[in-house]
């Protein structure tokens, strides 16, 4: 029988021994961690950005990270790919802990092709995100990218497929958070779109088309930072949550979110003691003038019956008539909506119907309990807003409350006039208990309105016209703007002293904490979207 071959008189290459093998491993290790190398780390330094593996050393709790797909490899061989290095397919992904509890993360390297999302870069993300799903742990995802891939033309478009459909996936189940501290263009801005929070840095811009595709279409001047720059997408587009000075306030501000999250909507949200004071608070007798044409900031208010005056405010750029955010009554998270009288008299415009609705639906899927304090006008007249679709986004605020489950109080501060006092978690619509100041007028509208309405002939007919006015402007008041008689109809449970309204908060919370409401099997309801 012939001999296959001579290699049996050759040596056989000596084998690595476990030592070499090792070193190989932790040359490997070394070489691939450092990404696009020192220059370009450093050009991201002098733009005041951190790299990305630095980012996630900000982030999460020390010595926690454990990496997946170090060792990925993108699959390109044209266009020169073959042999151009990509560490890691430009993004770092893997599990951590953040104040020691599980989270997921991916953070793009913008110093490996510009962070470009190609097929595998993009399935490490949904990957990371599925990790996320299948151990109830939030997603955070840090975006720095030129966008889609394009030497990899539709093989990237299917990856970020993928992770937008994982983004929905695990929408409801674990918070997703987005930190935007590069540039995020294109459709890759549709990944942060569809997660809970945004947090932008004032480094970074978003958009779909940028200012030169505007340009050449519309003719529209506009510089990046005024179109996609953070401050932008929280005045006009309402996209951002927070906005962030630079990449570490963003990291800051997205562990503070989570600390009042829980992992997911199974769990509850961390509990944090440290204030179990319930004590009277007479500042706040003393912060609602009785005059409700007389404006006051109720960030006030909250920071007077929140523990430790600790409230985290989302979205406070964006329609500031409306603030809504995070805080906790003894140790546990609650999330707060209310009217902000300090602007547009706190009436509901669309950007605040919306930002509302969307708020109330993410505490609805999260378990989180919600106290809602009214003062409002109204509904803001006006052409722009009915063109704006004022019924369609108002109408999300009564499907956002009457759809949620959780525990819901309804705290009347002052004015809670018409379909607004319905909309703002009203009895009838949603809230479990609802408490009233003695400042309360709950009304159909107010009585200025209402006399307009009702008494014009008998005005126009009186011999002093002003006095007339005025008298039947207080007999209106009397009989409707008071909390007493809404509560007469049940419709208020209490009228309380403000002094003591964390104590009946704190007893009311504890009181709904295992409220059930069971509603009719179905697919899903229909917001008005
Ligand atoms: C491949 C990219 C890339 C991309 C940047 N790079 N974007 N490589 N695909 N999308 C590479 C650059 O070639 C460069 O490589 C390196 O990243 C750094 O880029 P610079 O341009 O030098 O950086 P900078 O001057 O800071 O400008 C950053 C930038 C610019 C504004 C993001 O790179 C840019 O405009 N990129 C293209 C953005 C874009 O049009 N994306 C849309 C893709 S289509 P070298 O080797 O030269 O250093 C898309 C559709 C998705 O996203 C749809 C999903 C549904």
């Amino acid at each position: 029988m012939a001999t296959t071959s001579n290699d049996s008189t050759k040596p056989a290459p000596a084998k690595k021994t476990m030592d070499e093998l090792i070193a190989e491993l932790h040359t490997r290790r070394t070489e691939t961690k450092a990404g696009g190398g020192e220059a370009r780390h450093e050009k991201q330094h002098a733009q005041g950005k951190m790299t990305a593996r630095e980012r996630v050393e900000g982030l999460v709790d020390k010595e926690s990270f454990e990496e997946f797909g170090l060792f990925a490899r993108h699959r390109q061989t044209k266009f020169g790919m073959l042999t151009k290095a990509a560490p890691s397919d430009g993004v770092v992904t893997g599990a951590a802990s953040i104040d020691g509890r599980l989270i997921h993360l991916a953070s793009q390297d913008f110093s490996v092709l510009g962070g470009s999302a190609g097929e595998v870069h993009s399935l490490k993300v949904a990957d990371a995100m599925h990790r996320s799903l299948k151990t109830g742990s939030p997603f955070v995802f840090i975006n720095d990218s030129g966008g889609a891939r394009v030497q990899e033309g539709i093989d990237s478009l299917s990856g970020y497929g993928q992770v937008f459909h994982s983004n929905v996936l695990l929408s409801g189940a674990v918070p997703q958070i987005s930190l935007i501290c590069g540039p995020c263009a294109g459709g890759a801005a549709y990944s942060p779109a569809l997660t809970d929070f945004i947090i932008q840095t004032r480094k970074a811009q978003m958009f779909i088309t940028g200012p030169q595709v505007i340009k050449q279409v519309t003719g529209e001047d506009i510089t990046a930072e005024e179109l996609g720059g953070a401050d932008s997408h929280m005045a006009h587009s309402g996209v951002v949550h927070f906005v962030a000075e630079d990449d570490e306030d963003a990291l800051h501000i997205c562990r503070r979110l989570l600390s009042f999250l829980p992992s997911n909507n199974l769990e509850g949200a961390p509990y944090v003691p440290g204030d179990e004071n319930v004590d009277p608070n007479p500042e706040l007798n003393k912060i609602v003038p009785v005059d409700p044409k007389v404006g006051y900031d109720v960030r006030q208010v909250i920071a007077g019956i929140v523990d430790r005056g600790d409230f985290l405010e989302v979205q406070a750029g964006h329609a500031p008539n409306m603030v809504i955010g995070f805080a906790r009554i003894l140790g546990n998270t609650i999330g707060i909506i209310a009217n902000q009288p300090a602007v547009l008299a706190g009436a509901i415009n669309n950007q605040a119907a919306n930002k509302a609705a969307r708020f109330i639906r993410f505490c609805n899927a999260f378990n989180l309990p919600m106290v809602t304090m009214v003062d409002v006008p109204g509904y803001l007249p006006g052409v722009e807003q009915e063109y704006n679709g004022i019924i369609r986004n108002g109408a999300k605020l009564l499907f956002a409350y009457s759809a949620a489950t959780v525990p819901m109080i309804q705290l009347i501060l002052r004015k809670s006039y018409g379909g607004a006092h319905v909309a703002m978690c009203s009895r009838d619509i949603a809230a479990d208990c609802v408490f009233a100041w003695p400042t309360a007028e709950i009304a159909v509208m107010g009585a200025e309105g209402a006399v307009e309405i009702v008494f014009r002939k008998e005005m126009q007919e009186a011999e002093d016209k002003v006095s007339r006015r005025a008298e039947l402007i207080q007999e209106y008041r009397d009989a409707f703007a008071s909390p007493y008689v809404a509560a007469g109809r049940r419709l208020v449970d209490d009228i309380i002293e403000p002094a003591d309204t964390r104590k009946h908060l704190a007893r009311a919370l504890e009181y709904l904490k295992n409220k059930r409401d069971q509603r009719p099997p179905k697919k899903h309801g229909l917001i008005p979207l």
